[in-house]
């Protein structure tokens, strides 16, 4: 939620800046906004509501790329920053679009995150005559920066920004600049993440390093509670109390090519493309001398061995793949687990302690509702695994065990390659769990393991062969009013998944239903002509299922439906009773999902395409949800 970038080098900033935020712009594009700062002309501050081109749209225009040259702070500026909106407080406006500024006009601050109480603080700065131009909670800190400064000019930019965050309450990542400082931007960060940049005479700060990937692969993560000044020299990094403070530096195993379209219409659709390697890239390294190895883990085996019940959290996708976790731990280790959505989990008290382990499965790391699941976990003394795909994330910083997906950047705002990166990491913990609790023998894990292997190469063949036909079938569908999706067992997760997709980017109604819940009251919706996706099981090794999915079908094309099936090659049985069959290669049962999804992400996305949407970027949605 919320995409920031700030820059101080030699570059032109606006510029910087502007494209900064065209890689951000998944965490939120409800408007956007750019302050630069120079010696000579002071700050200047653009804002535009809507996408980023609506910005684009109000700059002053520059000559030459990297120009630092013209009339205008904003060409001349080489220091600033930008922000990109996912709104929270106020509506999405130009007068709520960051960066907000304090009323001399001096301060200018971008924010991601809730200040919980600004309220209180906006009343005490009304109450001193302060005027405040925005509805959002953030301007608060931008009079506040301005009035401690005015305080203690000698303290500078930062000491004016710790004395304002040690008044804040709630998640925020704020970033400041000063007019009367010119060569220096401060940040702050509490909870929503921020990163630096390094580069060769100039310094970035971003929520990701997307941002900055242009400019330099060599970045260092920011800990909770702590401040960064940035100059062209360098970052001087303390806690909240102006305590030196420890960070990471790292270096960004992706290059450019990875956050750019590479030839497709929409992210989406090369995400898609992605998932052969997006699972390759996740398994490998993790069997090491025929044992399953985690990417960090600071659990003992003893540890791991007294955990007797698991519960896998997550959001939206990510609980889709934590309910097919449950299917393969269950399986291999013989263990009870409980998958909930984290939104829900902390709120009913659940039953925790040092023998139980919460497994947080998130894409970005940050998602507020998964990590303040996993914060009462560990203070419940329940162990924590994390699964996430973005290094060095929160989620990740506060658990016991990580297992890194290595799905790379998802721009797309829906899930794809990420969610099936997902299941096979989940996979994964399974089997490092049946080995440690003794329930597979090491050639038994190592089966399994070459079995998880070979998902990329059928994941390859599903693409090669489903892509057309499934556009076809969107477009013909696309003008339908709903779709239903069925499925059981490991299908009724994947069916969860394709109407979350067609919900999201279609903004259709489309709901998924365990198969044989069908008649226990949704069979009320099937009318005449509704599309209904069934995912078939097997024939052969779930042959009863398979058998009862068959009578499902019947049932719903008895009353008019029109039967979509994804069914595995060679299923004769299902083909008088599909209106349009899918079929996907055979593989055992846990790796059904990865096949199986794949036409309906591609299925989802088309039809969004077909209505005319932006296929990237969804209505009221962002990549981050980063408040409750
Ligand atoms: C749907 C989608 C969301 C995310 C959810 C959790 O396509 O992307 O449902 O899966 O918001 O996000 P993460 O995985 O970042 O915690």
């Amino acid at each position: 939620m919320c995409g920031i970038v700030g820059y101080v080098g030699w570059r032109g900033a606006q510029e910087v800046l502007v494209n900064g935020l065209r890689r951000l712009e998944y965490r939120g594009y409800d408007s956007a906004g750019v302050a630069v700062v120079d010696g000579k002309g002071g700050l200047e501050v653009h804002r535009a509501a809507g996408p980023l081109d609506n910005l684009v749209a109000v700059l002053p225009e520059d000559g030459a790329v990297g120009s630092v040259s013209g009339s205008s702070a904003a060409l001349r500026a080489t220091t600033g920053m930008g922000h990109t909106r996912w709104a929270t407080h106020g509506p999405p406006t130009d007068r709520n679009a960051h960066p907000h500024r304090d009323a001399t006009g001096k301060v200018a601050v971008v924010h991601n995150g809730i200040i919980e109480n600004f309220a209180a603080l906006r009343a005490e700065l009304e109450a001193e005559g302060v005027e405040l131009a925005s509805d959002t909670d953030t301007e608060v800190a931008a009079h506040l920066v301005a009035r401690a400064f005015s305080a203690d000019p000698d303290g500078g930019l930062t000491a004016a920004v710790r004395a304002t965050v040690a008044r804040l309450e709630g998640a925020f990542t704020l970033v400041f600049t000063h007019a009367d400082r010119p060569d220096e931007i401060v940040a702050a960060r509490r909870s929503s993440p921020l990163v630096v940049g390094v580069g060769q005479g100039e310094m970035f700060v971003a929520s990701d390093v997307a941002a900055f990937i242009d400019h330099t692969r060599d970045a260092v993560e920011l800990g909770q509670d702590q401040v960064v000044t940035l100059t062209a020299d360098g970052a001087v990094v303390t806690d909240f109390h102006g305590e030196t403070a420890r960070t990471r530096p790292f270096h960004v195993d992706w290059d450019i090519a990875a956050a750019e379209k590479g030839g497709h219409d929409f992210f989406m659709l090369k995400e898609i493309e992605e998932q052969p390697a997006s699972l390759a890239d996740t398994l490998r390294g993790h069997l090491v001398d025929g044992r399953v190895v985690l990417d960090e883990q600071r659990l003992s085996d003893q540890e791991l061995r007294d955990i007797d019940k698991v519960f896998v959290v997550a959001c939206g996708t990510a609980y889709h793949a934590g309910l097919l976790a449950k299917y393969a731990i269950e399986h291999w280790c013989r263990i009870p687990v409980e998958v909930e959505v984290a939104s829900e989990f902390r709120y009913r008290d659940p039953v925790l302690d040092r023998s139980t382990l919460v497994v947080a499965i998130s894409q970005s790391g940050e998602t507020a509702d998964t990590l303040e699941a996993v914060r009462h976990a560990r203070e419940q003394k329940a162990r924590v695994l994390a699964i996430c795909n973005t290094n060095g994330a929160q989620i990740p910083r506060e658990s016991d065990a990580v297992l890194y997906t290595h799905a790379g950047p998802e721009v797309g705002v829906a899930a794809t390659k990420t969610f099936t990166a997902q299941v096979i990491a989940c996979y994964l913990v399974g089997l490092a769990l049946a080995q440690t609790f003794g329930t597979k023998y090491a050639d038994e894990v190592a089966r399994e393991y070459a079995e998880l292997e070979s998902s990329a190469d059928a994941v390859a063949r599903v693409l090669e062969a489903v892509v057309e036909p499934t556009r076809a079938l969107a477009r013909d569908l696309a003008p339908s009013k709903a779709v239903l999706f069925l499925g059981r067992h490991v299908g009724f997760p994947v069916a969860l998944e394709g109407a979350l997709k067609l919900k999201e980017l279609a903004y259709m109604h489309a709901e998924g239903f365990a198969a044989g819940e069908l008649k226990h009251g949704p069979i009320a919706l099937i009318e005449q002509d509704l599309p209904v996706v069934v995912v078939m099981p097997s024939p052969k090794g779930r042959a009863i299922l398979h058998q009862k999915l068959l009578s499902n079908i019947r049932e719903i094309q008895a009353r008019g439906a029109r039967t979509i099936v994804v069914a595995e090659e060679g299923d004769e049985t299902v083909r008088p009773f599909a209106e349009h069959l899918i079929e996907v290669p055979a593989v055992s049962t846990l790796l059904q999902p990865l096949v199986a999804s794949i036409p309906l992400q591609v299925f989802a996305a088309e039809v969004a395409r077909a209505r005319g949407y932006d296929v990237d970027k969804p209505r009221n949605l962002a990549k981050s949800v980063t408040v409750e």
